[in-house]
């Protein structure tokens, strides 16, 4: 197989995207022998670190330093300094974008912008980012169509569990609901209290474990459930969601022995998301339930999560993700990657140089 080039950047270098450089090459030797993939970076950028770029590849000296907080400057010598992500995309000659930036759930900006220079520029645009899911997905969806070039978001929800592509692999079913556990950081909160920690040690602990939001209230007061809620609901039963109108409590108000004491009696509190297809469109919320032992959700403890679906052909469909770390949603982006390039190996959108 002639393996093919592609020239990777990464906007956002915090948790995500940074464990997924590193797992890109972890597996550099079987992506080019196995897929056929070549890749070297070119682009990396957030608002600290400015807009990182050269088309030859980043020098190893940057990459070798990848976990650590300081990225050196590596813009080449003399060159300007870069402005906008415009700019960006072009001089890194960027074919893939992985958006990795802090979830802004009133609009989803500026990753919309982002993925939409992406796709304007002729790159595949990947992300861990629910905000441009939930807020702008008919547009990028139709944008990457216009441009053969795809729009993946495999590790919004469930991390790299494929949800979405599973439901890719079902055609003419119909969703009529689901109803999960889909937020890591208050089902580690919760497990840790009926342990006995204080709410604020049980913060701490999903936040050592990187799995919480930049911003940890957006997990704590729902907003992340119910993003990833609206998500599902906008992609795969295509109902446009309203964050706003959905029905949404946090955790912040369940005391750790109220925690402790449902605990006791057999029916621990989890945050749960539910939606369920109305004759006016989809019903949906999130919050706190005590859920009976019966119940596999009332099993999913730590950082797992857990989705059960009902579809007329399949009643009833589920899926537990154990105690996933980084490397769970670094996975779910370099699949997306795999997936989209792979596609333009066979055919299905046009290669870069067809364009
Ligand atoms: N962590 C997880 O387990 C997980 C799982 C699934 C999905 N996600 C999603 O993945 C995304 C990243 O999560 P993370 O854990 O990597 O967060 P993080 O560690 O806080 O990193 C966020 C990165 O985004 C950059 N950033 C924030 N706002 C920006 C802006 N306006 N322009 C440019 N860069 C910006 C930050 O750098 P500066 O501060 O320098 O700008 C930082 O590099 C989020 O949307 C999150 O919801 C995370």
């Amino acid at each position: 197989m002639n393996p093919s080039s592609y020239n990777l950047c990464f906007l956002g270098f915090g948790n995500v995207n940074r464990t997924l450089a590193q797992l890109l090459l972890d597996r550099e030797q079987e992506l080019r022998e196995r897929h056929g993939i070549v890749f070297r970076i070119t682009g990396i950028a957030s608002r600290r670190l400015g807009w990182i770029a050269d088309p030859d590849g980043l020098d190893a000296s940057v990459l070798r330093d990848l976990t650590s907080d300081q990225v050196p400057g590596v813009s080449r010598a003399g060159a300007p300094a870069l402005q906008n992500v415009r700019a960006w995309l072009s001089t890194a000659r960027a074919d893939v974008l992985f958006e990795a930036t802090s979830l802004n759930v009133e609009n989803g900006q500026p990753a919309v912008d982002h993925i939409r220079a992406a796709l304007d520029h002729g790159a595949h645009a990947i992300t861990a980012n629910k905000g441009p899911v939930v807020h702008a997905y008919g547009e990028l969806r139709d944008l990457a169509a216009a441009r053969g070039k795809r729009f993946l978001f495999e590790s919004t929800v469930m991390d790299g569990v494929p949800i979405f592509s599973l439901f890719d692999q079902l055609p003419v079913i119909h969703l009529q609901g689901f109803r999960g556990i889909l937020n890591s950081t208050t089902n580690v909160i919760l497990s840790e209290m009926e342990n006995g920690l204080s709410f604020d040690e049980s913060l701490k602990k999903a936040q050592a474990l990187g799995i919480a939001e930049t911003d940890a209230t957006h997990d704590i007061e729902g907003w992340d459930a119910a993003v990833k809620t609206a998500a599902l609901i906008t992609v795969l039963m295509d109902v446009p969601v309203r964050l706003e109108k959905m029905e949404r409590e946090g955790i912040r108000g369940l005391s750790g022995e109220a925690v402790r004491a449902a605990r006791k009696e057999g029916r621990p509190y989890k945050l749960v998301c539910r939606a369920r297809k109305t004759e006016s469109g989809v019903a949906a919320s999130v919050g706190p339930e005590q859920i009976p032992l019966t119940d596999p959700m009332a099993q999913v403890s730590g950082a797992s999560s857990y989705i059960y679906f009902e579809t007329g052909i399949f009643p009833g469909l589920a899926i537990t993700e154990e105690n996933p770390g980084l490397y769970a949603t670094a996975y779910g982006m370099l699949a997306d990657f795999v997936r989209a390039v792979g596609e333009t190996h066979s055919g299905k959108v046009p290669r870069p140089e067809d364009d």
